[in-house]
């Protein structure tokens, strides 16, 4: 039995705005809100953490220049991304059971998102149903990602489910086909306090007390370039594929259907000793050569941040852990807070870095401190 399991996990349940120092503190403030179990679970890594370290530490690897007489006033942040024109260029990236940081799961989220005017990535290992969801949305954009289920029919059903929610993109989660080592978890003997409706279909029970090695064991293991070519002919939406990490992996995902690279580690928690993400990027966003969009993750924590990755080749970055740990400390608010927190952030950054819009950071160049 887990430390905390469903009838005494207490999730936070206060709603308010949130002053952000920096996205640490944050964490910090999150810790002493959240259930160890919740808490372990979310900001944990797999193995020594070595990857997750890194997520951050190679932000440092590059250096934002300066930029003087830059005739630039009050940046403009607003960017389009498959579509949908979105009020900075971050969104909420996709996250399982928010249930564990906040009372009102991905409808807290779903709203401080909503309310920003950004997308919302809706994880198929969400704790809430899609209706629930849709009452923080409110009609506003979401992506679906999905762990794909071993039998294509049930993975149609919920394709269809999704699309009828109204997700304008299908995130194929391609990293996870197994649970990376997740000590902190292993300890604490942390399984989910409530059950996942949207794949309950496929696990044997309803993913109550269940632990991620066991479903993940349960989702599809043997995922191929077959899988996203299914998942695009069926959807008939653009296919994301999310976890990539080496510019072959993002030729072949194009190759089979793919709309969209996600560049992204899966936030260090499943290949320990895997470079940080940001490393990656540049290589990746190379090869694909602004044949499809990309979009980042893992690590990002800063303006500084997004703006490295924007000019390294990311068209969008998605966030998680903070937004977990807004939502933690102040449901929809604190989520709102910390994407109002990125958003200042940002625009400091390109005002200091002589950039006026998005496509401006993609143009500008960054200090390379290995030379
Ligand atoms: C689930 O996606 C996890 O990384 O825990």
């Amino acid at each position: 039995m887990s430390i905390e399991n469903q009838e005494n996990y207490q999730a936070p349940t206060e709603i308010k705005d949130l002053d952000i120092v920096n996205t640490y503190e944050l964490e910090e403030a999150a810790k002493e809100v959240v259930p160890k179990g919740g808490y372990g679970y979310i900001s944990g890594g797999s193995g020594d953490e070595f990857t997750k370290k890194q997520n951050i530490e190679s932000f440092n690897h590059k250096g934002v220049l300066p930029r003087v007489l830059a005739d630039v006033e009050n940046p403009d942040l607003e960017t389009t991304i498959l579509g949908h024109k979105i009020r900075a260029p971050f969104i909420m990236a996709p996250i399982a059971a928010h249930g564990l940081a906040h009372e009102t799961k991905e409808a807290g989220t779903a709203k401080g998102v909503a309310e920003f005017g950004t997308i919302m990535s809706i994880s198929a290992y969400s704790g809430a149903t899609f209706e629930e969801i849709e009452k923080g949305l409110n009609g506003a954009p979401r992506w679906f990602q999905l762990y794909m289920s071993k039998d294509d029919e049930l993975n149609k059903l919920i394709v269809d489910e999704a699309k009828k929610d109204g997700a304008t993109a299908i995130i194929l989660t391609a990293d996870a086909t197994l649970s990376g080592n997740r000590e902190t978890d292993i300890r604490n003997q942390f399984v989910y306090p409530f059950g996942m409706p949207i794949v309950s279909r496929y696990l044997t029970g309803s993913g109550e007390n269940m632990s991620l090695n066991n479903i993940y064991a349960q989702s599809k293991q043997k995922i191929s370039p077959k899988d996203v070519e299914f998942l695009a002919s069926y959807s008939e939406l653009p296919i994301i594929v999310k976890g990539i990490q080496t510019p072959e992996d993002a030729l072949i995902a194009i190759r089979a259907g793919a709309a969209g690279i996600w560049v992204s580690n899966h936030g260090g928690r499943q290949l320990d000793g895997a470079p940080g993400s940001f490393d990656t990027l540049k290589g990746i966003a190379k090869a694909v050569g602004g044949e499809v969009p990309v979009i980042f993750d893992s690590g990002v924590r800063r303006g500084e941040h997004i703006f490295k990755a924007i000019a390294s080749g990311a068209d969008i970055v998605a966030l998680g852990r903070p937004m977990l740990y807004g939502l933690a400390l102040g449901g929809w608010k604190g989520v709102r807070s910390v994407l109002e927190y990125f958003e200042t952030d940002l625009r400091r950054v390109m005002q200091l870095a002589g950039t006026q819009t998005v496509e401006d950071i993609k143009r500008a160049k960054l200090y390379d401190f290995k030379k």
